[in-house]
């Protein structure tokens, strides 16, 4: 049989989603009406076969309570936990630290999700391929631009045999654009007997590397890697990967479709667009029908209120109780719950926080986020800011207010025009 593992971080892990993650969990963020991890778990659900999913974290307990409930409705054929680390243990630590919760019933290999990726899953195809070539282990791979590369994972395959050469974790200098998307397919008989030889060869070599660490807003791709030096973390890329690429086991499935990280706020305008494109193309029920003011995809929660004559799309969605007033434009963004957008208001390439309120008249506006550059910061007047515009939970922009470019903190009130800034 097969499960899935589902790594979602823990309250540290989130600070590149602030001023999102201040309010909520980044995994339980909502983009296309559902949470981020329920992308995810829809598509573990598909797996024939797949019966257990477990999500390893180290937030507090309660956190997943009220999602797993839901999902196990949604999902009965699925037994979903949360198991929690006592502290970050890696992305490696947390898979040893529960290896007996996961070789429980004897899976024979088992799927292990990044939860802050957003793409199609092809979870189905990764399988195909694990057992054509009977292999250890398949991670799920996509191209990115040669500049883009060395922010991930790197990839060097055989393009034939789609064998892993070599893995090599955010390398200083370009060896290859296929990426590494944090999905993965292992195993089990494979994978926690590496992950034992790699403690047992610390245990008699000690570590002397540093990694740097980051805590900042607007640098994207900084690995968050504060607690690399502990020495019970370890991590499947930099520790276990490159020794299962001197296997010759170790396949890669190469993603033609979309695949996107979510690592800052911003980045959830991009995957919200993504996953509406997919329901769109799957036709999906939920989202609202095309009209003469509905640009689609549009997703707008059947609470929520939208006068006839705003316009919405494409890629909007609209959380439970926001209210639309008429006449307003918006585009490109995320209108989070009970927010309030007044007439002849427009949003474009933005996220509008729980209750924030934006007045008659008003603009707020983001840029576009480069296409295949992954990055959500943009160079404006030579000054890095955010392509994305974003308010915190009950912020307010005044009637006619501009805002545009501006990262702004929970409770904030903007009563003048603000450009790339961040408001705290
Ligand atoms: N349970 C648990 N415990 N989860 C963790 C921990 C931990 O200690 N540390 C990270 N995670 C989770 C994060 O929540 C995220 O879902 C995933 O593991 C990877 O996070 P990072 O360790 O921050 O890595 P990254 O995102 O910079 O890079 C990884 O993902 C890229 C694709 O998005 C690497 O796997 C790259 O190679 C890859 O390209």
């Amino acid at each position: 049989s097969t499960k899935a593992v589902i790594l979602v971080g823990g309250p540290s892990r989130g600070t590149r989603f602030r001023p999102l993650s201040l309010d909520v969990p980044k995994p339980l963020f909502e983009v296309a009406g559902h949470p981020i991890i329920s992308h995810s778990l829809k598509a573990v659900a598909k797996v024939p076969g797949l019966r257990e999913v477990i999500l390893v974290g180290y937030y507090d307990e309660s956190v997943f309570r009220d999602f797993i409930k839901d999902a196990s409705k949604e999902f009965p054929h699925l037994r979903i936990q949360y198991l929690r680390e006592y502290t970050a243990l890696g992305t490696a630590g947390g898979l040893y630290h529960f290896r007996d919760a996961i070789l429980k019933n004897k899976p024979e290999r088992f799927f292990v999700l990044n939860s802050d990726v957003c793409c199609s899953f092809p979870l189905g195809e990764m399988l195909k391929l694990f057992e054509e070539k009977d292999a250890e282990a398949v991670i799920l791979g996509t191209r990115v631009s040669n500049e883009a590369a060395t922010n991930f994972g790197c990839i060097v395959s055989d393009a034939h045999t789609k064998r892993v050469l070599h893995y090599v974790e955010k390398p200083e200098s370009h060896i290859s654009n296929l990426i590494n998307c944090g999905v993965y397919l292992f195993a089990t008989e494979c994978i926690f007997p590496s992950i034992r030889s790699v403690i047992k060869r610390r245990a008699t070599r000690p570590r002397l590397l540093s990694y740097p660490s980051s805590d900042n807003l607007d640098s994207s791709f900084i690995a968050e890697d504060d607690d690399a030096e502990k020495p019970e973390v370890l991590r499947l890329e930099q520790d276990i990967l490159s020794d299962l690429a001197d296997s010759n086991r170790f396949f890669v499935h190469e993603t033609k479709d979309f695949w996107r990280q979510i690592k800052t706020a911003g980045s959830a305008v991009p995957a919200n667009a993504l996953y509406l494109q997919k329901a769109f193309q799957a036709q999906s029920e939920e989202l609202t029908p095309p009209s003469a003011f509905i640009v689609p995809p549009v997703y707008i929660h059947p609470t929520a209120q939208v006068d006839p004559t705003a316009k919405l799309g494409p890629n909007v969605s609209v959380g439970p109780r926001a209210v639309i007033g008429a006449g307003a434009r918006v585009k490109e963004a995320i209108i989070l719950e009970d927010a309030e957008i007044k007439h002849d208001a427009c949003v474009l390439y933005s996220i509008i926080g729980w209750g924030s309120r934006v007045g008659a008249w008003a603009r707020v506006e983001g840029t576009p986020t480069p296409a295949g550059s992954h990055s959500t910061s943009i160079i404006k007047n030579g000054v890095k800011v955010q392509s994305i515009t974003i308010l915190g939970k009950e912020c307010g922009v005044g009637d006619e207010v501009r805002v545009q470019n501006c990262v702004c903190l929970p409770y904030k009130e903007l009563k003048r025009d603000v450009t790339n800034e961040v408001i705290m």
